[in-house]
């Protein structure tokens, strides 16, 4: 992907550290002026309403989101028919069904972080300790990630999901480098461990890969490397962004006490915490027609943004969309997870991730507190959340 196209991502506006900290007061103002606006310093279409944020996800015909992914081949860069097929590939592996079965593995790698992270100290960066580690081992351990390998599957993932630090260039152009080494370093990884199960299929997802590759006409070998690539980025920083999000959120809206004592349920709370925050800034197509999308006109090959947690807050479809609350009436389902034949594949993934960690964190501790008084965003055009959350918990 050019660097140039990369740029035209982030509207000017999110490139600021407060809006990057809050952008819900943009949006506000945003979506106060319409459903719609081109901005003609990135020569691109920024979508902020609910209705028309999910026209531009879902209809795959009018809008494509072919280049707008950092790798080339796999499901989310594609439309049908290569999509379906690619998509095929591994749906079945990632149904709630499916995940399911992998309840004891999850809860020992949860138990085995939080066992490290509470152990006698009363201070900890939930983020580093918690929420960061626990999507990667199991994305990992579903791959089929051999344990030896996963410190350097570690580093590459944690490189992939670098912020470009904030405005300076040369850190910029920095990061994007160090981000296209280990995108290579990363297929060639997956290359390896897809060659070494041809001879020895083991029960795990990059043998089911293979096999789905052997018995397709049209899937290639750099797609199986793809989809494995992009399983690793796709479901990393999004799942953290997640449980951090929630964390943050519990904390200042001070409810870890119902949640302890039930009378919130934690299924409720994550669930308004991925409207209320969530994780997944934009939604990026290109309009493969000249169209219209609330009465603007689009021209073919034109840029079209649509931000999530705009539409997830936006005032006509959820009453008094700024506030926390757990439970609330929805008249529409939010759409944190995207919509359409993109919806996110791992959300079912996601939901079980948050709900193991989460759960165990509020059973072992009494109470926690926020030991920073502004959260460090993450500073990107794709992700709301925290990079550090340091927290005191009382146990
Ligand atoms: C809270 C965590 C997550 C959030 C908020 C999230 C959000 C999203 C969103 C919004 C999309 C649609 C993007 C678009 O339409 O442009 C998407 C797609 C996708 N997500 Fe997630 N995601 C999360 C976790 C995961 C996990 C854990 C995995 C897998 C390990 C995953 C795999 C995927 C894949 C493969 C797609 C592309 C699907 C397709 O193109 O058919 N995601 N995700």
């Amino acid at each position: 992907m050019a660097k140039q196209e990369h740029d035209r991502w982030m509207a000017k506006e999110m490139a600021q550290i407060e809006r990057q900290r809050d952008p819900f007061p943009w949006f506000r103002e945003m979506r106060a002026e319409g459903p719609i606006r081109y901005d003609e310093k990135r020569d691109a279409y920024d979508v902020f309403h609910y209705d028309e944020v999910i026209e531009v996800m879902s209809d795959w015909e009018r809008f494509t989101r072919d280049g707008t992914s950092y790798i080339d081949g796999a499901m989310m860069d594609r439309g049908p028919p290569e999509h379906t097929e690619l998509r095929g590939m591994a749906e079945e592996y990632f149904r709630p069904g499916y995940v399911r079965d992998f309840t004891p593995a999850f809860e020992q790698r949860a138990d085995a972080l939080l066992d490290q992270a509470l152990d006698g100290t009363s201070e900890l960066n939930f983020v580093e300790e918690i929420a960061k580690p626990l999507p990667i081992m199991i994305i990992a351990d579903m791959l089929g990630v051999p344990e030896e390998e996963m410190d350097t599957f570690r580093q590459w993932s944690t490189r992939l999901a670098e912020s470009p630090a904030k405005l300076d260039e040369d850190k910029k152009r920095d990061t994007e480098e160090r981000k296209a080494e280990a995108m290579q370093q990363l297929s060639a990884f997956f290359e390896r461990e897809i060659e070494k199960r041809e001879n020895d299929p083991r029960d795990d997802l990059i043998t089911k890969f293979l096999k789905k590759e052997e018995e397709s006409e049209t899937i290639t070998r750099q797609n199986t490397i793809a989809q494995c690539g992009m399983l690793l980025i796709a479901g990393n920083i999004t799942t953290t962004s997640y449980i951090a999000n929630a964390m943050w959120t519990f904390i200042e809206e001070d409810v870890l006490d119902d949640l302890q004592d039930g009378s919130m349920e934690l299924e409720a709370a994550r669930e308004e915490v991925l409207r209320y925050r969530s994780p997944v800034i934009n939604a990026k197509r290109y309009a493969t027609e000249d169209t219209t999308v609330a009465g603007m006109e689009i021209p073919e090959g034109a840029l079209v943004v649509g931000y999530l947690p705009s539409a997830n807050r936006d005032g006509q479809i959820f009453e008094d969309p700024d506030e926390f609350r757990p439970g609330r009436e929805l008249p529409k389902q939010p759409v944190p997870f995207g919509k359409g034949i993109h919806y996110c594949l791992g959300a079912p993934l996601a939901n079980m991730e948050a709900e193991i960690m989460l759960s165990k964190f509020l059973e072992r501790i009494d109470d926690a507190e926020l030991l920073i008084d502004e959260i460090e965003p993450f500073f990107s055009s794709e992700i709301f959340g925290p990079v550090e959350l340091p927290i005191r918990v009382t146990t």
